[in-house]
């Protein structure tokens, strides 16, 4: 069958692959240990869960719904925004869609004319490229060296008179770097300077750790400008990945054309998660906070499992992350020691010799790393680490 050039330049996602080909070894009976995905581990919450339950019993989650979500939905999510960042928007203001990954696909399909470029710092999330191309714009790469952000001058050096847009993701996927407030007023000066559109990237906002905070760039003023879009969802804060939960915020105008995409891609976001999003939003009653938690575990894990694999033979992670629930250590002494040639070949040995699923960083755009997701529990953390350590041992040379 003829297929498109477009469909022909998408590579698949590398950490759903990743996790795909993990999960088959397992299925085959060998003991894998998943550290691809970036997926909680946790049940979503049992508040939440009843609220989907009761939503469908009482007959709501059968039809359809407005394409960009239930109205008091769409509220809950402005009234959240507003109380965590200062802003003043309005429920028109935001698109529920299925998952941040719509949310993200939405905006590229709305925003990008043929041949608009928009800048990646790296490294940067896998799906951000290819949405990009499947919106016939073109990603363009901006190297950030060590620090892992962005300055205005490595931005400058790629901006052409094609930029459209800037995505900046903070607590990024896959270091947990955070941009602070001093970083974020220059990059939104660089952005209102030359007309570029700036769309972050919230989704790991209420994942920091160890007293960092979160600012993000839509807090720098009390209003939302016009050249700023905010994606994020429900996935990571309250471990609800399988309900495919997130949202965009923009001005009135462009929610407007995002919802008219949405009503052609989509249809709608499904009606019971959508009920189960917003009884999520409107928290838990009594003493016990799941959500917090499950924040809890993630800091115990990152403070556990850091130290020990920064201690790995040839890993190196100079400062630790911040948020989100990955690491990213720089493997370039590992190659050297084990006389392995490529960051692929690293991987897929560890896979295959040690059990451990772990992400090539050239999946993110930077090569000679790995991504190492804390998103499991501590015992498996602890013997994937086992494993990594015997791995080096048999392989040095
Ligand atoms: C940086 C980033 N953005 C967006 C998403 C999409 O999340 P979801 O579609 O589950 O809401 C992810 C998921 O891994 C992510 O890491």
């Amino acid at each position: 069958m003829h297929l498109s050039k477009r469909s022909l330049q998408i590579q698949p996602s590398a950490t759903m692959k990743t996790s795909a080909q993990a999960k088959q070894m397992i299925a085959d009976g060998i003991d894998v240990i998943n550290l691809g995905i970036g997926e909680p581990d946790f049940e979503t919450p049992q508040y939440i869960e009843d609220a989907a339950i009761n939503a469908i019993k009482a007959g709501k989650a059968s039809f359809y719904t407005p394409a960009a979500g239930l109205m008091p939905l769409r509220q809950a999510v402005a009234d959240q925004t507003n109380s965590d960042y200062g802003l003043d928007l309005s429920a028109t203001n935001v698109a529920v869609t299925t998952g941040a990954k719509m949310a993200l696909y939405a905006t590229f399909q709305t925003i990008l004319d043929p041949g608009d470029e928009v800048l990646l710092p790296d490294p940067y999330w896998v799906s951000y490229s290819e949405q990009i191309k499947l919106a016939d714009g073109v990603p363009v790469p901006v190297a950030t060296g060590n620090s892992f952000k962005a300055t205005p001058a490595q931005l400058e050096e790629k901006r052409t008179a094609h930029t459209r847009a800037l995505v900046l993701n903070s607590p990024q996927n896959p270091t947990g770097v955070i941009y602070d407030k001093d970083e974020l007023v220059a990059l939104k000066t660089w952005a209102d300077e030359h007309d570029v559109i700036v769309v972050t990237d919230d989704i790991y906002g209420n994942l920091t750790y160890n007293g960092e905070t979160f600012t993000s760039i839509a807090q720098l003023s009390d209003h939302l400008s016009d050249n700023l879009i905010i994606i994020n969802g429900a996935s990571k804060t309250y471990s609800m990945t399988g309900w495919r939960m997130g949202y965009v915020i923009a001005t009135e105008a462009t929610i407007s054309k995002i919802s008219a995409f949405l009503s052609h891609a989509t249809g709608n976001p499904t009606a019971v998660s959508q009920y189960a999003f917003l009884a999520a939003l409107k928290g838990e009653e009594g003493e016990a906070n799941a959500v917090a938690k499950m924040h809890d575990a993630f800091e115990e894990r990152l403070n556990t499992i850091f130290p020990l694999v920064n201690a790995l033979p040839g890993f190196d992670m100079p400062t630790k992350p911040q948020g989100a629930f990955y690491l990213f250590p720089d493997i370039s002494e590992a190659l050297k020691l084990t006389g392995i040639a490529t960051t692929a070949e690293f991987v897929s040995r560890i896979l295959d010799e040690a059990h451990v699923a772990l992400v090539d960083g050239n999946a993110f755009g930077v090569d000679k790393h790995l991504r190492i997701s804390y998103a499991t529990d501590l015992a498996s953390l602890k013997k994937a680490v086992d494993r990594l350590s015997k791995f080096m041992d048999q392989n040095i040379q």
